[in-house]
Formats: structure tokens, sequence, C-alpha cells
């Protein structure tokens, strides 16, 4: 028996959050009680379809859309990705409009995924790649754009980076084209202001589990006009937009959510603006450690994401979780191969480099405290790695 405790510090907010308690208690009546099919005729169904289309009401007016009608209730925000993209290339090619899409290279899988499937349905796809700041800028968009071009997705704020894309400015130059645009939002929701007619895109992406909301439930804005084929058919629920029953808890839990990250924006955002910097600070104060996209860039606030040269980012992670810590780093494991991001290779990091990265993302219920056992914890562990690497070495010559 020893009686050191580990402590647990989560720093991995843009993976998930934690359900906040006053959004349970919003959703507990439609998972108890009022339980009614929001379709059906009678007085039960009719209560859950006042509350869903209340909460329709409240996240229009919240993410600025023009109507009620324009936001699409979804099962996560990975479906309204692959919706938007497949659903909006799909019908305006059958307009004819032609068949070519750009996606931006350090897209979600969610939005590359549907793009590559398109590339095998015979449409044409352009990736644009956003600088080594990791900005997409508007005049290398305009360098791929052409008149056959439907669909234009650009994520806005990065959810590797959390560098947030002039989203205003890349519509103009896909809509001038005449173009569809699309982006993923669903690391900027409730995180900074989000309006749908100032940033003049056609469809954007939401999704409730990185805002305290419940897992399995999404939005997409789609703006009214916009050529959209659906991905789920059936009973033609969502104004046929998305067959299936309405997940009327979880949909009454995402506008919850929402509403709360608005009230709580102008106090938590530079609180976790402040965290993020001595996150950023600290790691750079460590040697041969960089940060990843510029440092005078739009940030989204809760996101840092840094380089420790190498250093591979999968072990750094298992030692921090020994130590309780949760973080993720910009790897992915994908069939027995480590694969180092493309979100990384986007911006140039070269494969060796990005192998070494760590993202590092604060939310509600992080302290200083916090950020402060992660600086104590990390030093020893990345010279302990550093010192056990051939990488490193040849980097650098031995020793950390
Ligand atoms: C930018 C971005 N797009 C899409 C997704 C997928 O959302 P969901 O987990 O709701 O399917 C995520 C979450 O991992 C994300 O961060």
């Amino acid at each position: 028996m020893t009686d050191e405790t580990i402590r647990t510090v989560y720093l991995d907010y843009a993976a998930t959050t934690p359900v906040d308690d006053a959004v349970v208690e919003a959703m507990l009546p439609f998972l108890g009680t009022r339980f009614g099919n929001p379709n059906s005729l009678y007085a039960m169904g009719r209560d859950s379809y006042r509350a869903l289309e209340e909460a329709r009401d409240t996240f229009a007016s919240a993410i600025g859309a023009a109507a009620p009608g324009e936001v699409v209730f979804t099962g996560c925000g990975t479906e309204a990705d692959n919706a938007a993209v497949l659903g909006i290339a799909t019908a305006a090619k059958a307009r004819n409009k032609g068949a070519h899409i750009i996606v931006s290279a350090f897209e979600h899988h969610a939005v590359l995924e549907p793009a590559k499937r398109l590339g095998k349905q015979g449409f044409e796809v352009s990736i644009v790649r956003p600088r080594e700041d990791g900005i997409v800028y508007p005049e290398d968009l305009a360098a791929l754009v052409r008149d056959d071009t439907v669909l234009v997705s650009v994520m806005h704020g990065n959810n590797e980076l959390g560098t947030v894309q002039p989203l205003k400015e890349l519509a103009e130059v896909a809509h001038r084209a005449g173009a569809y645009v699309h982006t993923d939002a669903i690391q900027t929701l409730g995180k900074i202001e989000w309006d749908a007619a100032d940033l003049g895109v056609d469809a954007a992406s939401f999704s409730a589990h990185k805002i305290y909301g419940p897992k399995g439930v999404g939005a997409l804005y789609l703006k009214r006009g916009t050529p959209f084929e659906p991905l789920l058919i059936g009973g033609g629920q969502e104004s046929k937009k998305r067959s299936g029953t309405q997940n009327v808890a979880g949909i009454v839990g995402l506008t919850k959510a929402l509403q709360l990250m608005i009230a709580e924006r102008e106090t938590e955002s530079p609180r976790l603006r402040a965290l993020r910097d001595r996150v950023i600070e600290g790691i750079l104060a460590m040697p041969n450690s960089l940060l990843n996209g510029g440092r005078d860039v739009p940030r989204l606030p809760h996101i840092a994401n840094l380089v420790l040269k190498g250093v591979e980012g999968e072990s750094m992670l298992l030692q921090l979780d020994n130590k309780g810590i949760a973080v993720s780093t910009g790897s992915a494991c994908s069939s027995g191969s480590l694969e180092p991001s493309h979100v990384l290779l986007a911006i140039g990091c070269p494969p060796e480099v990005a192998h070494g990265s760590l993202r590092v993302t604060v939310g509600r219920f992080t302290t200083e405290d916090d950020v402060d056992y992660l600086l104590e914890t990390l030093p020893p562990i990345v010279e302990r790695l550093r010192a056990m690497s051939p990488v490193y070495a040849k980097m650098f010559g031995s020793g950390a």
C-alpha cells in the first residue's frame, strides 16, 4: 500500500467534454416521462414536438440562421460533415452545376473520407493546403476554384492546431465562382462568436459533445436554397433532410449546452486563453520544442499544439497517462503503424518532427494547478525519452 494517490488531470477537452449538470437536468424529462415520439399526433407526441421545435428555434438564433428550418439535427458531428459534403456535391452535380470540389488538406476525416468517396464517384477533388501558420489563405483557394466547382469545404477552427480560418473571405472567393461553402465548425461552436449570416457560409456542422453536451447528437446548418440530397432516407423527418426519429433529449441537451457556453463565454474565453498560453510558454521553455501553427494568427482559446523534437508522441502520452494526465498527440495509430498527423504534415511539419507532437486542450474544469502539474511532470519524461531516442541523438547529438 502506498499513500501516494495519483491525481487525474484531464487536458483533452477538444476530444470530448463532460456533460454539464444543467444539461443533464434539461435532458432528463425526455428520457423519462416525456418520451413521446415528436412525430406522433397525440398529446405526448405534440409535447415532444414542441420541445424539439423550441430547441430548433433557440439553436437557429444562437448560430445566426435566418430561420429555424435551416437547422437539421443529426446523430453526430461526423454525420453532419458526411451529409453536407456528399449531399451538397451530389445535389449540385444533379443540377448540372459541375463535378469539382475543393477541401482543405487539414480537414477532419469526417470531411476527407466523403471527399475521397466523391473522387471515386466521378468528382474531381482538389486540395487546398494551409500554410505553415495553420491558415488557409483566400488567394490559395482562389487559385483552385473553377466555373465547375460546386463545393468548397474548409473547417473553421482546426481541431489539432486551434487556428481559425478566414471563413468570410474564403466564402466570398468560393461564391464568386458559384460554389457552395461548407465548414466544419465543430471545434468553434460556443468557443468564439458564430454567426451564419455574417460568415456567409451555406452549410456548417456542429457537435454537442465538444461543448458539455451529450455524445451522439449534432446539427447541420443548411442555408435555405442550398441543394441537398439527404444521406439518411426513410420516414422523412427533419423536413426530409434527415430521416430517423429525432433524439429529443440529445437535441434539448445540445441546445442547452450551447446556451450555457454563450452565457459564460465573456469570462471563460480569457480564462482559457490564459491557461492555454501558460501551457505554451511552459513547454516552449523546454529545449528543442516548438509551437505548431503561427503564434499571432487567430486561434481558438482552448487548443495548444506543440512538438518536443526527438520524442515519440505516443510514448509521451502513455507516460503522462501513468501520472494521471490525459492529453492527445497529433499521431494516430492506424493498422499497427504509427502515422504522423495529416494536419501537421499539411502545414509542412516533417514527419520525424510531427511524431513528437502533443495537443493539450483546456476546458471548464482546468485550473492553473492542473497546468502546473503538467509542466512539472512533462520535462523529466521528455528527458528520459530523449536519452533513449536514436532520433534525438541523430538530430541534436546525445543527451536531452
Ligand atoms: C473538427 C471535428 N470534426 C468532426 C468531429 C467528429 O464529431 P463527432 O465526434 O460528433 O462525430 C470532431 C470530433 O472529433 C472534430 O473535432
